[in-house]
């Protein structure tokens, strides 16, 4: 059977920065900057995306292109049976991210129907944080959403990649952009705008540290979707005469963009009131409505705000769901129909004891840590950066020939620092990637 492939190079790039542009953008990176030294932190973090963050995004997509398949088999085709269980690996992580980034996602549903039926009508500061606090502890209704959440998700990609993914990315990206301008220029012309934007960008060069530095190289990962299998699977349907270093520029691009844009809404918003911006997870979902609460067509920024986090959370979601629906379809020949309903399923269940552990279940703990802390350990600090690595040393020394010719479109299309890339992917960025995740277990 004919592999089915994205429609345009226009369709992949969208459909990968949707999967870049996620709760991490807007939630987590705003909140980072402010915490770890403004501007400083800004351009280490920049650093990383474009010197390590691209190299690995390029191995990754070509990786899926040249192997034509999910990642199981990519890395089986490309670096030999050893490596495949790498690929299965990624294939697991995707599998237990989503399963709680859904539970998330089910949230940002909770808000946009709760906006919109006026149920926040009148709140003060501190009914939004008791109401954070009811929803997330209740044991029924965040997985009721979190089940809607994951229903979203099969509706696009049961549809398949040129048919569902990419024509959801077609109209979803563009909304998100428009809905962030919006917002954005509604947060910078409140009064007193101008000490959050200073807040974001003067660069405090006494916060630079070992801490901060994996922090900024850690975002750079988790911000661009890497180590999970996500554009091992999106490279798998990209064509042959695309240019893969081009895109991957593209798409880390764009994320940068969302993220910066996220900053200069949240920040000034949280000054110009005078607000705590280290409020963590705490600070999308209590402060900021707070603030919006306060202001002339306050429901209405809210529901857009809300939006925004939707659509930014289900096209990342999407990309993972589509990493596991790759696998079981190719490896075990069961149609994409019947493999996406159930693996959502299975999913939405496996995410349910995440949900409970931040309520009834919260004294059921591994290691220490709740159920939902706990997945979100294990994968950031071990399976993402082993997925990472793994990615670089294939491209790097075991077939980097073969890299070397896909990403260069079989000499067609030179790119001049291929042999930078080769010492970035062979070397320096597992050496980098290896680092954080030793300093983020032992020394953090
Ligand atoms: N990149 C997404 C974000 O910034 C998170 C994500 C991780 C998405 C893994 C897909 C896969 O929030």
């Amino acid at each position: 059977m004919q592999r089915e492939h994205w429609g345009s190079r226009v369709g992949f790039i969208l459909a990968a920065a949707g999967s870049a542009v996620g709760l991490g953008n807007i939630w987590k990176f705003p909140y980072l900057v402010g915490a770890e030294g403004g501007g400083a932190f800004l351009i280490v973090y920049i650093a990383f995306l474009i010197a390590i963050g691209l190299c690995v995004m390029i191995a990754e997509i070509s990786l899926g292109r040249q192997a034509q398949a999910n990642p199981f088999r990519a890395f089986k085709r490309v670096g030999g049976t050893s490596w495949s269980v790498f690929g299965f690996l990624a294939v697991l992580t995707a599998f237990l991210i989503l399963s709680f980034y859904s539970v998330v996602g089910g949230w940002t549903i909770a808000y946009v129907v709760k906006t919109i039926t006026g149920g926040f009508a009148g709140y003060s500061g501190a009914e939004f944080e008791s109401h954070f606090g009811a929803l997330v502890s209740n044991a029924i209704e965040p997985i009721v959403y979190h089940a809607a959440f994951m229903a979203l998700g099969v509706v696009i990609v049961i549809n398949g990649i040129s048919g569902g993914i990419e024509k959801a990315s077609k109209i979803m990206m563009p909304l998100l952009f428009i809905l962030l301008a919006l917002l954005v220029v509604r947060s910078l012309t409140l009064e007193g705008a101008m000490a959050g934007v200073e807040y974001f960008l003067l660069p405090d060069w006494s916060h630079l540290d070992a801490n901060m530095v994996a922090a900024a190289l850690g975002q750079a990962f988790f911000t661009l979707s890497l180590g999970m299998g996500a554009l091992i699977t999106y490279g798998s349907y990209l064509g042959k005469k695309e240019s893969v270093p081009n895109a991957a520029l593209w798409v880390v691009g764009l994320d940068l963009l969302v993220a910066v844009l996220a900053g200069f809404l949240i920040l000034p918003a949280v000054f110009a009131f005078n607000m705590d911006p280290g409020a963590g997870p705490g600070l999308t979902f209590i402060t900021l409505p707070a603030i919006f609460a306060e202001l002339p067509f306050g429901q209405f920024i809210q529901l857009c705000f809300f939006l925004l986090l939707f659509v930014a959370a289900i096209t990342s979601a999407i990309s993972l769901l589509q990493v596991v629906v790759a696998f079981i379809c190719e490896e075990f020949k069961v149609s994409r129909q019947v493999t996406t309903i159930w693996v959502a399923f299975v999913i939405f269940l496996v995410g349910v004891p995440s949900s409970l552990a931040l309520g009834v279940w919260g004294d059921v703990t591994l290691f220490e840590l709740n159920i939902f802390d706990f997945l979100g350990y294990i994968t950031d600090n071990y399976f993402l950066p082993l997925g990472a690595i793994a990615t670089c040393l294939v491209a790097g020394w075991v077939g980097f020939e073969k890299f070397a010719a896909d990403i260069t479109n079989q000499g067609e299309r030179p790119f001049v620092y291929l042999t930078v890339w080769k010492w970035m992917c062979r070397v320096v960025a597992p050496a980098a990637i290896a680092w954080v995740m030793i300093h983020s277990i032992f020394f953090s």
